[in-house]
């Protein structure tokens, strides 16, 4: 990403009404960090539960997955793959015939994570590819005729909007091949007072990893935002099911971004829209599956049924 993209959408989203900024900027390094940390919030249950499911159904996901012979997980956004080494390390003990791509769009991120799984599984067979998501993937579409598995863990589709997410979803099926599977994980509708938690913690972590969106444009792009001078207010709404969060000016202010050469304007309590993470029931995962041309195979739930890694294939 070039951070003329980043001053362009930065100038953008300052300029609309309501301000925004896109929390696909978060991710700094210490963004990363901050992230790292959230993980570990008793208060963030996403996670946990995530890897709850990869722990107690891992053969049930071998027997759909191995069900056509050889198969080829390809994860999109890797990450540290922590949830998935788990998983990884099941199918080597029991001998699988599988390997294993992840995808991203930084070449550092999967040097770390190749040493990483290596150091634990030297006999582990990777192959990952820096690069976009869809090219990567109609790359691999008919390489051996492999049954290939999309992942998309996390909860990280909760960040699109409704539109973007159709958008999303059907490039990558347009990317696969009919049988093809994807895994994607959906943070589900619960308790209003658990989501809202889970994204207002209370070692104010989530705060943190919220301003440094404001800081990164102070770095990178010659801003003098005032941290103290903006709330992290996060909202959950349980008609639609977004979770979102706000940066609110709590004073009039004007903010100055000297690559842009451009002022702009805060009322007291206006906010910045910074980023929504949506939690769905099972009816609108189905109808989202039905929409983007696959068919949903099975849902998979944790022990307390909070999130569910739902596995789609493609029609
Ligand atoms: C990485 C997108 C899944 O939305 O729950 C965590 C990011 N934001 N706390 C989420 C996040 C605030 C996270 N995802």
């Amino acid at each position: 990403m070039s951070s003329n993209q980043f001053a362009k959408d930065v100038r953008e989203g300052l300029s609309s009404t309501p301000k925004r900024l896109s929390s696909k900027y978060f991710y700094d390094a210490q963004g990363d960090k901050y992230f790292q940390q959230i993980m570990q919030l008793d208060e963030y249950y996403l996670t946990r539960a995530e890897l709850n499911i990869f722990q107690t159904q891992s053969q049930q996901l071998l027997d759909l997955f191995d069900s056509g012979g050889a198969f080829r997980i390809v994860e999109l956004g890797a990450g540290d793959g922590m949830k998935t080494k788990f998983l990884l390390k099941y199918f080597q003990d029991k001998g699988a015939d599988f390997s294993y791509c992840p995808v991203d769009i930084s070449a550092n991120v999967l040097e770390e994570l190749r040493k990483n799984m290596l150091e634990e599984m030297p006999t582990l067979n990777m192959e990952p590819l820096a690069g976009d998501y869809f090219q990567v993937l109609s790359d691999l579409k008919f390489q051996n005729h492999k049954r290939n598995i999309a992942f998309f863990l996390g909860s990280n589709i909760g960040n699109f909007r409704r539109d973007l997410a159709i958008d999303f979803l059907s490039s990558i099926q347009r990317n696969l091949k009919t049988g093809d599977f994807l895994l994607i994980g959906f943070d589900l509708k619960k308790d209003p007072k658990r989501i809202l938690s889970a994204y207002n913690d209370s070692k104010g972590v989530t705060k943190a990893f919220n301003l440094n969106l404001l800081n990164r444009i102070n770095r990178e792009l010659g801003g003098n935002f005032q941290m103290d001078a903006f709330d992290h207010n996060p909202i959950y709404d349980p008609m639609t099911g977004e979770c979102r969060s706000y940066l609110i000016a709590k004073s009039p202010q004007q903010v100055y971004l000297s690559t842009l050469d451009e002022a702009f304007e805060f009322k007291a309590w206006e906010p910045i829209y910074m980023e929504v993470s949506k939690k769905y029931d099972l009816g609108e995962i189905d109808d989202l599956a039905k929409e983007t041309g696959f068919r949903v195979k099975k849902n998979l739930f944790d022990s307390d049924d909070l999130f569910t890694d739902s596995i789609w294939e493609v029609v």
